[in-house]
């Protein structure tokens, strides 16, 4: 029977699609839900985004997509999801031809022919649902361009006694009673509670970031209720960004300062 399973990492896609068409609405109704997106896609420093190719992963309903666009209207976006039912409300709502939908797992996009590079990949509520982790980022580092950048924007409270604080009050006394008055099922808000709980804090996930080879990472947390519960994890692939006019060996020769002279 639908709904009465326990959710775990293995079955989120399919809770998904089970919350599909009450979840625009659910976060709608959280404070900040959909400003925090755009913060954090901001946070990324994507300019206008013309001519970017940038990569949603873990998109659902397209509300990651929509703060990506916002952030760089004139980018291409390539936004994925495993919930067939989340994708499906997604499509049904009005975005440029630059955008495309596609239905994989992040650890299946090979198969579907979606390789890279990308010039920058926003991971939204995603990255605490996958079962590994570490090969997560691994296979995000090499969807990457050199220098590009990766916002994962996350729940993480594991390092402050206030943040769990905050959140089991807001899960008991919010989260889960309105959930299970919207959809009848209480599941999916309590694996939320849950996996964020047992998601890493700061550090490890910084950490996390490191060991999979990203440089410049940085944290930083939203406003409102969210304070040091919601971040954006910033982090690049190393390497200068592609048009950076040092990796024309042209540009890079006549800027080479003749053997003797002192470069300024
Ligand atoms: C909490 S929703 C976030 C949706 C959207 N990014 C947002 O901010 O509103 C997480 C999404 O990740 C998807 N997901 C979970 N595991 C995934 C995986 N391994 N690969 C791709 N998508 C996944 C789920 O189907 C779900 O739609």
């Amino acid at each position: 029977m639908p709904g009465t399973e326990k959710v775990d990492p293995t079955s989120v896609p399919r809770a998904f699609d089970e919350h599909a068409r009450s979840y625009d609405k659910l976060v709608g109704s959280n404070p900040g839900y959909h400003e925090h997106l755009r913060l954090s896609a901001r946070r990324m420093g994507l300019g206008r985004g013309a001519g970017l190719r940038l990569l949603d992963l873990g998109c659902g309903t397209g509300a990651s997509t929509a703060a990506l666009l916002d952030a760089a209207p004139g980018a291409q976006v390539t936004a994925v999801d495993a919930s067939a039912e989340m994708l499906a409300q997604a499509r049904r709502k009005n975005w440029p031809p630059g955008v495309r939908f596609v239905h994989s797992r992040l650890e299946d996009l090979d198969r579907v022919g979606v390789t890279g590079p990308f010039d920058g990949i926003l991971a939204a509520y995603l990255v605490r649902n996958l079962r590994d982790r570490d090969a997560g980022l691994a296979r995000m580092y090499d969807l990457l361009a050199p220098g590009a950048p990766l916002a994962v924007h996350e729940y993480s409270v594991r390092d402050s006694f206030r943040s769990r604080l905050k959140w089991n009050l807001v899960c008991g006394m919010v989260i889960i009673p309105l959930g299970t008055l919207r959809t009848g099922s209480s599941d999916l808000y309590r694996y939320l509670r849950r996996s964020v709980l047992a998601f890493d804090g700061v550090e490890t996930f910084t950490g996390r970031m490191s060991t999979a080879g990203f440089e410049d990472i940085r944290v930083q947390t939203m406003d409102g209720w969210q304070t040091h519960v919601v971040h954006t994890f910033l982090g690049r692939r190393p390497g200068p960004p592609a048009d950076d006019p040092l990796l024309d060996p042209e540009v890079a020769e006549i800027e080479t300062p003749p053997e003797g002279v002192p470069a300024v």
